[in-house]
């Protein structure tokens, strides 16, 4: 595939997973007037503005794409990220002709499987992943945090596995992404501002792109 082809492919991504967030966010609010996607733009902004790096900026702004679609809607969700990234059947999936297992459940790990199919990194998708086990962390680390939650945080949580023991604490900090993935989690914590008026997603369309499209050279060179 040429350069200049592998960029229309991008734009092409780029499109669908902005749609995504669109269509998403006329569907449901998350509490008072802030809309899903008004939810993700301040979370991005917040991202922007501690100057972190493009990749998680791009999380922060994509964390809850799993939350852009009902149940029924994620299976087709990753076959269409499939799809749209291997258009040619060229994907390990397509040329064994394997039919996709989406044997992924809650919200950040359907979202992480998406972002990955559709060729974003793996530093984005483990952010965006990391959703649920920052909950438990924190709420294992800091009993504030837990107080903090909401009830149907609280309750969920019980589901997820509850706050982390004193070991889980100490393996999650071995991550060497903790303390982002920790950055991420406050960002969409502190998401839900009403009136404040961030950039909107097209600010992000670049630097989604160049992302791709990087990723894309990485891979064709790396193989
Ligand atoms: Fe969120």
């Amino acid at each position: 595939m040429s350069t200049q082809q592998d960029r229309e492919a991008c734009q092409q991504v780029v499109d669908k997973v902005f749609q995504v967030l669109i269509d998403g966010s006329k569907q449901g609010y998350i509490g008072e007037n802030i809309s899903q996607l008004a939810h993700s733009l301040q979370a991005a902004a917040q991202a922007q503005e501690a100057h972190a790096d493009s990749e998680t900026v791009l999380a922060a702004l994509l964390h809850d794409i799993g939350q852009f679609a009902t149940g029924a809607e994620h299976k087709q969700m990753l076959c269409d990220a499939e799809t749209l990234a291997n258009p040619d059947g060229s994907s390990e999936a397509g040329k064994s002709g394997q039919k996709l297992s989406v044997g992924v459940s809650g919200h950040e790990r359907i979202g992480a499987e998406y972002l990955r199919r559709l060729g974003f990194s793996e530093k984005i998708a483990s952010l965006v992943e990391a959703h649920v086990a920052v909950k438990r962390y924190l709420t294992g680390k800091d009993s504030k945090y837990y107080d903090g939650l909401s009830n149907a945080s609280k309750l969920s949580l019980k589901y997820q596995g509850g706050p982390f023991n004193q070991q889980q604490i100490e393996e999650f900090e071995k991550d060497p992404l903790y303390e982002l993935k920790i950055k991420v989690r406050r960002w969409d914590d502190n998401a839900k501002i009403v009136g404040w008026d961030v950039p909107g997603l097209e600010a992000y369309r670049p630097m989604a792109i160049d992302h791709l499209v990087e990723q894309r050279q990485r891979t064709t060179t790396a193989s």
